[in-house]
């Protein structure tokens, strides 16, 4: 809808007789108050506003400022008949005007000017639509991966090797020392679709590697033991968006002072959601092996004495303040 207001009459019914057969509805008002009513009635949404300037009690850049407040995405224009710079300047600045119309118009100028702004108007809500629907189906995709993801995950705890829910306990943890050491949302998602799948590689072993803990094993089931990160990465190499998980992956079995496997990595070359997993992980595993058997402070006291050696010591009291609260029912 357009809506033209004007306070003389003979104003409005030129513009009656000229937009008569425009393929919009076209509406009038003769002041800036009744127009300002009519927007707030109006039941279709007003496209263009386009108003005189020079009328008593509320002139055009006045109107343009207030009917902001109604409808905030119309485009505006001030139609005004003597050249006052400063009254077109405020009404472009405070009444959001994106044009003037000098009077008088020429018949056939307006229209094109009047036809392209509803045009604009148009293709700007279009525009607006189809990025909200677009936003909206990244995120149902995005849900919709991450339940499929989980889903996955849960394979890799059927097969854990020092206890069930391995995967997830650790993925629990490593969210909470991701929160307390101030990670994105972004990176903290990272970090724990990594940490539910960073045994996957397990899987992939015989069930007698899958089922024992690295202490029990041949030096042959020790060595395939020790392939599982670099074998949890392959798994993940088809899919392109979980590269970064794959990389954390690899390397949760790095240890700070360089003597973990596969690639010996040390300090900051070690990935910090690598380190994050490890580390929970760890835990983990010593919390389900001493639990019942030793104090949770002791447990959690022996894992934060490895800090330097096994794990980044800058990670040790972050996990200690989420492991505490997380492990106090135990
Ligand atoms: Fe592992």
């Amino acid at each position: 809808m357009v809506l033209f207001v004007d306070d003389e009459e003979q104003i409005l019914l030129a513009l009656k007789r000229l937009f008569k057969f425009e393929p919009y509805t076209v509406q009038f008002a003769s002041s800036g108050a009744s127009a300002l009513e009519l927007l707030a009635s109006s039941s279709e949404e007003v496209e263009v506003i386009i108003s005189d300037q020079r009328m008593p009690s509320m002139n055009g850049t006045e109107f343009l400022i207030k009917s902001r407040e109604i409808a905030p995405k119309a485009v505006r224009m001030l139609l005004t008949g003597y050249s006052d710079m400063q009254v077109t300047i405020d009404a472009i600045n405070k009444g959001g005007a994106t044009r003037y119309i000098s009077k008088p118009w020429e018949n056939q100028e307006l229209l094109e000017i009047v036809r392209s702004a509803v045009e604009k108007y148009r293709e700007d809500a279009q525009s607006a639509l189809e990025s909200r629907n677009l936003l909206e189906k990244q995120q149902q995709d995005q849900e919709q991966f991450r339940s499929l993801f989980d889903f996955l995950a849960g394979f890799v705890d059927l097969n854990a090797v020092t206890s069930k829910l391995h995967a997830t306990r650790t993925a629990e943890l490593a969210v909470g020392i991701s929160v307390s050491l101030g990670l994105t949302p972004a990176e903290l998602e990272k970090v724990r679709m990594a940490a539910l799948m960073h045994d996957i590689g397990l899987n992939a072993l015989s069930s007698d590697g899958g089922e024992m803990s690295p202490e029990c094993m041949t030096e042959a089931q020790y060595a395939l033991f020790r392939s599982h990160p670099v074998i949890g990465q392959s798994m993940m190499r088809t899919v392109e968006s979980l590269n970064d998980i794959g990389i954390m992956v690899r390397h949760h079995h790095e240890n700070y002072d360089g003597s973990g496997f596969p690639d010996g990595l040390a300090g900051s070359d070690i990935p910090l959601g690598a380190a994050i997993i490890n580390l929970a992980g760890s835990v983990e595993s010593d919390v389900a092996r001493y639990s019942g058997k030793l104090p949770l402070a002791q447990i959690l006291e022996k894992v934060a004495a490895r800090g330097g050696t096994e794990f980044d010591p800058k990670l040790i009291s972050h996990m200690l303040r989420v492991a505490e609260g997380m492990y106090s029912g135990i």
